[in-house]
């Protein structure tokens, strides 16, 4: 890491009792390039000067490392593999093995564009498959601002552009220039907060024992130091079922494939089976 990056990461512990250490490498020095750029071109010691004096600086960089950007649909190769193949293909080992829930986990659900997307899915899949079956998702996040979005499910035309027309009629409700999701797909989706490097639980505890079918954590991954990558895949392995699904972002298909317990299921969608 350069030394600038390493004096400001020390700083921000020290002074400000932030650990952005946990970061990678990578995504620090982008961060504090940005943010260096559009306020203190001049020199990084200026920068360093202000955010020791600055309470307020601190806070901006502070936000700067917490990208929650999302939108429904987000990748749509991701989304179409989920809905043609992992999807049904969970549906029918339930169906054969006369298990009626199917338990999905969105982790790192910024304001739940992406547990609300995978409950259309399913919503779509089970009204067409045989029998009663029920689907649960539990999407959670470590931003309290975004699990309070997350709950109020209203979005803007920027957050539901890549969802195909026919589920816009059938899953919301528009009023103005806002999206509402309807409270049918609603009440499948349960928020709550849990971070993801929290030591303790597998499993967020709303869920109470885990055991998903699918883990998605999507564009999470990849700000964090390989270590921490880890420690989260190691989470997920613990809770997903055996021969259970982990779908990531597109960028971080390298980082699964790095760890254990994970096999690509289908190239080049970030798509993985529990192995
Ligand atoms: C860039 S957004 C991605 C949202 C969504 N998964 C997607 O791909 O569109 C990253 C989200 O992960 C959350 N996040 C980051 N680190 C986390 C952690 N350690 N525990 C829980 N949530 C975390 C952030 O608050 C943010 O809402």
């Amino acid at each position: 890491m350069k030394k600038t990056s390493e004096s400001i990461v020390r700083l921000m512990a020290e002074k400000y009792a932030l650990d952005i250490s946990i970061f990678s490498e990578t995504f620090i020095e982008n961060t504090l390039e940005s943010r260096l750029q559009s306020n203190y071109p001049d020199t990084s010691s200026a920068y360093q000067l202000k955010l020791e004096t600055d309470p307020n600086e601190a806070l901006f960089l502070k936000k700067a490392f917490s990208n929650s950007y999302s939108a429904f649909f987000r990748n749509p190769l991701t989304f179409s593999m989920l809905h043609q193949f992992v999807l049904p293909k969970i549906i029918g080992w339930k169906v054969k093995n006369h298990d009626p829930e199917i338990r999905i986990w969105s982790a790192g659900c910024a304001a739940g564009q992406e547990a609300y997307t995978l409950a259309i899915l399913l919503d779509n899949l089970v009204n067409k498959s045989p029998g009663s079956m029920r689907y649960h998702v539990f999407g959670t996040d470590n931003s309290a601002p975004e699990l309070e979005a997350a709950r109020r499910g209203i979005y803007d035309y920027e957050a539901i552009k890549n969802i195909p027309f026919e589920y816009v009629q059938d899953y919301f409700l528009k009023t103005g220039d806002v999206y509402a999701i309807k409270d049918r797909i609603k009440k499948q989706v349960e928020f709550s907060d849990f971070d993801l490097l929290d030591g303790e639980s597998s499993s967020p505890p709303s869920s109470i024992f885990g055991d998903f079918d699918l883990v998605m954590c999507s564009n999470v991954l990849f700000y964090y130091k390989p270590e921490f990558q880890m420690t989260i895949l190691a989470k997920f392995f613990r809770t997903i079922s055996e021969g259970g699904f982990l779908a990531t972002g597109e960028a971080e298909v390298g980082i699964v494939n790095a760890a254990r317990g994970f096999r690509q299921y289908m190239t080049p969608a970030p798509l993985f089976v529990k192995s």
